[in-house]
């Protein structure tokens, strides 16, 4: 999953749309091997970077890419079900997620609780890339990129 360059590329994509301070507090949600994490830090390096996953396995793989910022305490991560935030996550200026609401049962609920832990003027990026064989350059139908009018 760290490898592909489909994965990267939505990482970067997803990281340009939040405009990261370099003093901002980030949340990914469904990290995965980390790489998102990876590039929050070095995006923000004044700032902290929490990580949300509830995969053992996940949490262990982005534990160990990004040891240095979990020993100097610049990221957390809770190992936890995005659909049952647990309390004391704190607040953030950005959250952001890559290929993971479709795993919810209810993302809209979902989103709408993410979106409670943003600050004043925060944003959230939900992204998506699809795999499947009507997957295109914009995504499929009924799924476009933000920057995208309706007919992009
Ligand atoms: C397809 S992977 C994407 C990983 C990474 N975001 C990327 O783009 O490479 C989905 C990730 O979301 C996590 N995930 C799925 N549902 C979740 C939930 N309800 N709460 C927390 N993590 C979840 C999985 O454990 C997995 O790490």
């Amino acid at each position: 999953m760290s490898r592909r360059t489909s994965n990267l590329d939505r990482t970067r994509w997803t990281g340009d749309l939040l405009e990261l301070a370099p003093d901002a507090r980030t949340l990914e949600v469904g990290h995965g091997p980390g790489i998102g994490l990876e590039a929050s830090l070095a995006a923000v390096p004044r700032g902290s970077v929490a990580g949300l996953d509830h995969s053992r396995t996940m949490h262990a793989m982005a534990a160990k890419r990004n040891r240095a910022a979990l020993g100097a305490g610049r990221l957390q991560l809770p190992v936890d079900d995005a659909e049952h935030l647990p309390p004391g996550l704190g607040r953030f200026d950005a959250i952001y997620s890559c290929n993971v609401w479709l795993f919810w049962t209810d993302p809209v609920a979902t989103m709408a609780a993410l979106s409670d832990l943003l600050v004043p003027g925060g944003r959230m990026a939900i992204t998506h890339l699809p795999r499947h064989g009507n997957a295109t350059a914009n995504g499929h139908q009924g799924c476009r990129r933000p920057d995208q009018g309706p007919d992009g």
